[in-house]
């Protein structure tokens, strides 16, 4: 499938299958917000869960937090986001359509990353078993030039976009000829900057109400918090913060479906840690974050870091995860060594002091962080991005299967009577009971048995047991393996272990 066919099939599987429905469909729906339906909040409650055990339950020195979206307005002030959370935008003078001026450079960036690819395979292709990508994409005159371009261009980005020369921005869109990608024109006005937040107000009377920010990101309830959990936790540093929830930015090029938000949720950890230490800190943070993306078992080539040559203003290192996703590779996660910015502004702007005495070194000091951040909707997009495929059988049909993780999917198991009748449906039911105190399952009685599979394999269920008339006379049943479709017969006593063995938590994290 084509990459762009692809995004198309993830977005309409998405919505026929109840994972992502568009908010407030039936008023023409609200740009760049979705909700989650049915198997939608449950892949994403797996998931937030997910990275909660990694983080939180499997770390003695780590603790959770759940601040309120509210902040005290002088938060964003202190925390730099009323004077530099900002995006650069651009907007085209014909079609009148705004767009974010470092992502129409990327975006060029991407189709030259995407041309590389093809010669790739198009290599693959001609060398077979012999082919070493490592060496082709370093040696081939082609790949190199186009790859030097790229580095080039994003170079310079990351520098006029530091330096916040805005005029060099728009000059490099110019001298590579970007066109609006709706309609072509290259009529393009000056480079501004727009900032994310939400405004909203607090209070009864208009007199008396208080500007409010709804929070572009958790991260700042952490550092507002950090004394109060240090001292009631006992936390001796080194030592982390982690939290989910939403977050809103009032993104200029909302698109991508769920990738790029105006509401979204975060999952960030602020990893508290002595000063000096920060880059080893950086890169254990790098390699364990990489581990848990890794032990999901979405494929190895589909991640890359990404370091930054443009610097958040708190960050004195940062790089990506970046993920493949359907339009190619993306940031999906964050690792920021952040510095002792945050705590050092809260301090000054509260006049509260926010530090740590060691008692090691007999010194107070203000903990350096280093900071995790993915965001949880990206994370459920590349997950079910990745796990969408559709397969030639044997028999020249295809089938379409949802390959989640078996830990994420919603549903782990569907009990299926063969038929509606001689009490099968009452067996069915009964492993249902049973089965739905340790996992979420469902029942499913309509159709032929062989429609059923398909379904439960397009929603991605890892396991179908089917109750027969065998299972009447010595109470086993089939149990089939969405991946492979092979089929077993299993005593309905040995169920739970069996499923168990594929979904628990543990058996995946243990890959970390
Ligand atoms: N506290 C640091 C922070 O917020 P960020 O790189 O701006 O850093 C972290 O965001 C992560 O949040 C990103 O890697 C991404 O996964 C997610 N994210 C950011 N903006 C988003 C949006 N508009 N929609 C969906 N996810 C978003």
């Amino acid at each position: 499938m084509a990459n762009e066919d692809q995004f198309k099939k993830v977005i309409s599987h998405a919505k026929e299958y109840g994972y992502v429905f568009q908010s407030s469909e039936i008023y023409d729906g609200l740009s760049a917000v979705y909700d989650y339906a049915q198997n939608g909040v449950e892949l994403k409650k797996n998931i937030r869960d997910y990275w909660w055990k990694a983080m939180v339950q499997m770390h003695d020195n780590i603790v959770g937090l759940d601040a309120a979206i509210f902040m005290h307005p002088t938060t964003w002030k202190a925390s730099g986001h009323v004077d530099a959370f900002s995006d650069p935008l651009i907007d085209n003078k014909d079609s009148k359509k705004r767009y974010r001026a470092d992502v129409l450079v990327e975006d060029y960036c991407a189709k030259i990353e995407a041309k590389i690819e093809k010669e790739v395979k198009k290599a693959e292709k001609r060398f077979g078993e012999a082919f070493n990508k490592q060496e082709f994409v370093s040696t081939n005159g082609r790949v190199v030039g186009y790859q030097e371009k790229i580095d080039s261009i994003l170079k310079r980005l990351g520098q006029s976009l530091e330096k916040e020369d805005l005029a060099d921005v728009k000059a490099l869109i110019e001298e590579l000829e970007i066109a609006d990608p709706l309609t072509g024109s290259r009529n393009w006005t000056d480079v501004k900057q727009f900032n994310l937040m939400f405004g909203t107000k607090l209070g009864a009377s208009a007199e008396s109400a208080m500007d409010l920010y709804l929070r572009p990101e958790t991260a700042q309830g952490i550092f507002v918090n950090f004394l109060n959990v240090q001292k009631t936790g006992r936390m001796k540093i080194p030592f982390g913060i982690a939290q989910t929830g939403k977050a809103f930015r009032n993104e200029i090029v909302a698109r991508q479906f769920i990738f790029r938000m105006r509401e979204f949720e975060q999952m960030e950890m602020q990893f508290f840690i002595k000063p000096g230490t920060q880059k080893e800190w950086f890169e254990h943070w790098k390699e364990t974050r990489m581990k848990w993306h890794l032990s999901l078992g979405m494929g190895e080539d589909n991640y890359r870091f990404h370091d930054h040559e443009k610097l958040a203003h708190y960050a004195d290192a940062a790089t990506d995860i970046e993920f493949k996703f359907p339009f190619g590779f993306k940031e999906l996660e964050g690792i920021h060594s952040r510095t002792d910015f945050d705590l050092k502004q809260h301090e000054e702007f509260s006049g509260k002091k926010l530090q740590y005495f060691d008692h090691e070194d007999n010194a107070s000091y203000t903990p350096y962080v280093l900071e995790t951040s993915i965001g949880l909707d990206r994370m459920f997009l590349a997950v079910f991005s990745n796990a969408l495929v559709e397969e030639e059988l044997e028999n020249n049909t295809t089938r379409t299967v949802l390959k989640l993780p078996a830990v994420l999917a919603p549903i782990k198991a569907a009990i299926l009577p063969l038929v509606k009748k001689d009490g099968l449906p009452e067996v069915a039911q009964k492993i249902v009971e049973d089965l739905k105190w340790d996992f979420n399952v469902t029942y499913d009685e309509k159709d032929a048995v062989g429609r059923r599979y398909r379904r439960q394999d397009a929603n991605g269920t890892p396991f179908c047991i089917t109750v027969d008339h065998d299972t009447l006379e010595d109470n086993t049943v089939t149990i089939r393996h969405r991946d492979t479709m092979e089929q077993k017969r299993v005593k309905i006593e040995d169920l739970k272990d069996i499923i168990k063995a594929e979904v628990d938590v543990k058996h995946w994290l243990q890959k970390m």
